[in-house]
Formats: C-alpha cells, sequence, structure tokens
C-alpha cells in the first residue's frame, strides 16, 4: 500500500494563527470566549471547550474578558459593540479577508456599488458587506447578474474561498452590467492550490480520503473534487470515520484535508492507514504461508 499525503493539508496560514491566538490567550489570566467557533472543526472546537474557552454568538451577555475575532472578520458594529463593552479584543481576522475589507471600505465611500462573489449567509460575506453598510450585491452564480440593475460604476471581490472558475463567469457577465467596473479578485490562492494537488493526488489513486468538518465547506469542495476522479473518496472527521474494508491490499491512498484539520488528526489519520497497511499485508502473507 502504498500513502500519498498531500503537501498543502490542513491548516492555512489564518487558521492556524486564529487557532494558536486562542492557545496563547488560554495562559493568560481572565474569560476568553471566540466570536463564533473559532474553525470549523468539532474536534478542536471541542478541545478549546474543555480548556475554558466560551464560543459567544452574540455579545448580549458578554461584560467582561477577551474576545477572539475569527479569521472571517466581522463587520465594522461588532467591533464597536466590542470596544462600548469594554472587552479585550484579539483580532485575528486573516489579513487576506482584511485586505478584502479596506477594499470594499475605500470603493464604497467613493460611491462604488459593491459586488460580492460569495455566498450570502457565510459569515466571511456577512463581514465584508458590514464595511459598505451591507449594501453590497452578493452573487454566488453567473445567472445572478442577469437580475442586476445596470450600474455606472461597482467594485467586485471574491470570498476568498471562491473557485476561480465562478469568479472568471460572473466577472465576464458583470462587465456588460457595469459602466466602470473595478475587479479586485480576492481569491486566497491557499485554496486553489489546495484544490489543485487534491485533485492531481485523486488522478493517481484507489482510494482518496479527504479529512474535515462535515461543517465545512472548503471540505465539502474539496471531497467533490476528489470524487469526481477517484470513486472510492471518503470524507471522513477522524481516523475513526476510515471504512476499514474499502481498502484493499495493494491500494494507492491518497490523503487531503480542509483548511480547519490540524495536524494532530491528519497524522493520526496517516498512523491508522499506516497500520491498516501492515495488518492487511501482513494477513496476506499468513494467507500465503498457508497455501504453501
Ligand atoms: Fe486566510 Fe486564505 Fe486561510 S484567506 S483564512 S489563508 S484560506
Amino acid at each position: 500500500m502504498n500513502i500519498i499525503v498531500a503537501k498543502n493539508a490542513g491548516f492555512c496560514f489564518g487558521v492556524r494563527r486564529a487557532v494558536e491566538a486562542v492557545y496563547k490567550q488560554l495562559e493568560r489570566p481572565g474569560k476568553v470566549y471566540t466570536y463564533g467557533p473559532i474553525i470549523h472543526n468539532p474536534q478542536v472546537v471541542e478541545e478549546l471547550k474543555a480548556k475554558g474557552v466560551v464560543i459567544a454568538e452574540d455579545l448580549e451577555h458578554i461584560e467582561e474578558g477577551t474576545i477572539i475575532i475569527r479569521s472571517h472578520g466581522v463587520p465594522p458594529h461588532v467591533y464597536r459593540l466590542m470596544k462600548d463593552k469594554g472587552l479585550q479584543v484579539v483580532d485575528v481576522t486573516c489579513p487576506y479577508v482584511k485586505r478584502v475589507h479596506n477594499l470594499v471600505s475605500k470603493y464604497h465611500s467613493k460611491g462604488y456599488q459593491i459586488v460580492i462573489v460569495g455566498e450570502k449567509e457565510h459569515p466571511e460575506v456577512m463581514g465584508i458587506n458590514g464595511w459598505c453598510d451591507n449594501s453590497a450585491f452578493v452573487i454566488n452564480d453567473p445567472e445572478q447578474v442577469e437580475s442586476l440593475p445596470h450600474m455606472a460604476k461597482a467594485c467586485v471581490v471574491a470570498q476568498t474561498t471562491t473557485s476561480h472558475q465562478k469568479w472568471d463567469a460572473i466577472v465576464e457577465r458583470l462587465h456588460s452590467k457595469v459602466d466602470q467596473l473595478e475587479v479586485f479578485n480576492t481569491i486566497c490562492n491557499t485554496t486553489a492550490v489546495r484544490q489543485a494537488e487534491a485533485e492531481a493526488i485523486a488522478k493517481m489513486v484507489d482510494v482518496m480520503l479527504v479529512i474535515g468538518g462535515k461543517n465545512s465547506s472548503n471540505t465539502r469542495k474539496l471531497y467533490s473534487i476528489c470524487k469526481a476522479h477517484c470513486k472510492k473518496t471518503f470524507a471522513i472527521e477522524t481516523a475513526k470515520d476510515i471504512e476499514v474494508n474499502a481498502i484493499d491490499p495493494g491500494d494507492k491512498v491518497g490523503i487531503t484535508a480542509g483548511a480547519s484539520t490540524p495536524d494532530w488528526i491528519i497524522k493520526e489519520v496517516i498512523d491508522m492507514v499506516s497500520q491498516l497497511n501492515d495488518e492487511k499485508t501482513g494477513s496476506t502473507l499468513n494467507g500465503q504461508r498457508q497455501d504453501d
């Protein structure tokens, strides 16, 4: 059995930075809150909860302590509210997302209509939209461009995890709707690189394991990319989810992981597959010996 592990598996730079900030904050005295779950990974979130981190879905009942803004970022009114409450704020908005906030704020104040390519209900998009007073058109499908009004000037940005394909198709159509269109491709390359590598591996292997939280959209996307090239693709959250019987001796196994999967879970999966390999190879050898 041959195991190929993607080099770009697991935490991206922005998520690693955010998670490390929470652990660092736990070493200091005082109550620690995260504004929403720090990442879309139940195992990490549970571990942090056990260490005392409280997930705040809103700020209503929080009067003191430290609150951590996750990599998705937040709209400006949330910063104001945190400040008004006198909370200590640790802002680990990913710098790539912060760049989108700054662009949106700048072009909105210059009178441009903002268009965001992304999922309307995603916290990152809701955060970005706040930087233009929630006035953006949010488009997630090229067809939706047709329903937009004609615009004299507009600025288009992307949710960082948007696919290049979707972005290109939407921007192309937008040109016919806008006289003066400012285009900022704010897609994070981490996602594209991870997806391209996963696709390349899926084409070479018999079994593909995609590790990540069930509610992580980038993990689901990775799964569908891999599934298109490798029939035996499995989405798993931890090593316990591996379908042992689906892996045959001699299979080539590929492993990738979404941006919110910690290193220790990836390692557990690699160890489990290696162990499986030893066991299955061992049983084959035993069988051969008996036949002899
Ligand atoms: Fe940031 Fe890109 Fe990760 S935008 S949070 S480094 S996927």
